[in-house]
């Protein structure tokens, strides 16, 4: 479902321009949990931002689905991303001073598309991740897991197909780290591709496919 051919990224920030990624070719198939791993500064993020249509490659191509990524149009690109993916973060990036609720249903505002069950389906995805009695919560007044466990139900809130995680335990003390890897493993057995961003192997090894970015380029090291 996601196939990505031969991407290049070189950020033309500084003089000498070594790639980032350098000819990474892969491919993604539909319900795969797969890991990402690699040092600090060795391009993860960058590859997942690409993976997930957040940003563009130097060269390369992309595709979602089948469709050619791009050949469309930055508004038609974004539809299809808010439809079919979500993102967590390491940081989280919730609105502290606003609820549960709220926060999950902020993809359907800015996405302008408000449905009539969007209360509902706010609950549910809430609830999903174990804080239906959390749902009138300020951000700021939970946990950094019950946190993390927030950014989850607002990826969730468009029940995409693809789940991408950069860090998402980075920030997490073990117990909310195992109650994160036990939610996004729950989501994989529902049917979702999971694709988790890690430098810690412990975390990575929850998934059935461990890649590792090198000097711009990746390598297998776990295969099912
Ligand atoms: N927007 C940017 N502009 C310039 N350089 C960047 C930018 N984003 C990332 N980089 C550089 O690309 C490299 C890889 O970064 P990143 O993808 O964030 O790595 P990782 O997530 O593996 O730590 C780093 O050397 C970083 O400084
Ligand atoms: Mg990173």
């Amino acid at each position: 479902m996601i196939k990505a051919n031969k991407i290049e990224k070189t950020y033309s920030k500084t003089a000498i321009l070594t790639p980032v990624l350098n000819d990474i070719t892969l491919s993604i198939q539909k319900g795969e949990y797969v890991a990402i791993m690699g040092t600090s500064g060795s391009g993860k993020s960058t590859l997942m931002y690409i993976l997930g249509c957040l940003d563009k490659p130097t060269k390369g191509e992309l595709e979602l689905d089948g469709v050619d990524v791009y050949g469309m149009d930055d508004d038609a690109l974004s539809a299809l991303r808010n439809k079919k993916i979500g993102f967590v973060f390491q940081q989280f990036f919730l609105l502290e001073r606003t609820t549960a609720l709220d926060n999950v249903l902020l993809p359907l505002i800015y996405a302008n598309k408000y449905p009539d069950d969007a209360l509902q389906r706010g609950r549910k995805v809430l609830a999903q991740v174990g804080l239906e009695d959390r749902v009138e919560y300020l951000a700021n007044e939970l946990s950094g897991g019950q946190q993390q466990r927030v950014a989850i139900a607002r990826a969730l809130i468009n029940d995409p197909d693809v789940i991408f995680a950069d860090e998402p335990t980075g920030n997490l003390d073990s117990q909310s780290t195992a109650e994160i890897l036990d939610i996004l493993g729950h989501l994989h057995q529902e049917g979702r591709t999971i694709i988790i961003v890690t430098h810690d192997r412990t975390v990575a090894n929850h998934a059935q496919r461990i890649l590792e970015l090198k000097d711009g380029r990746i390598a297998e090291i776990k295969n099912p």
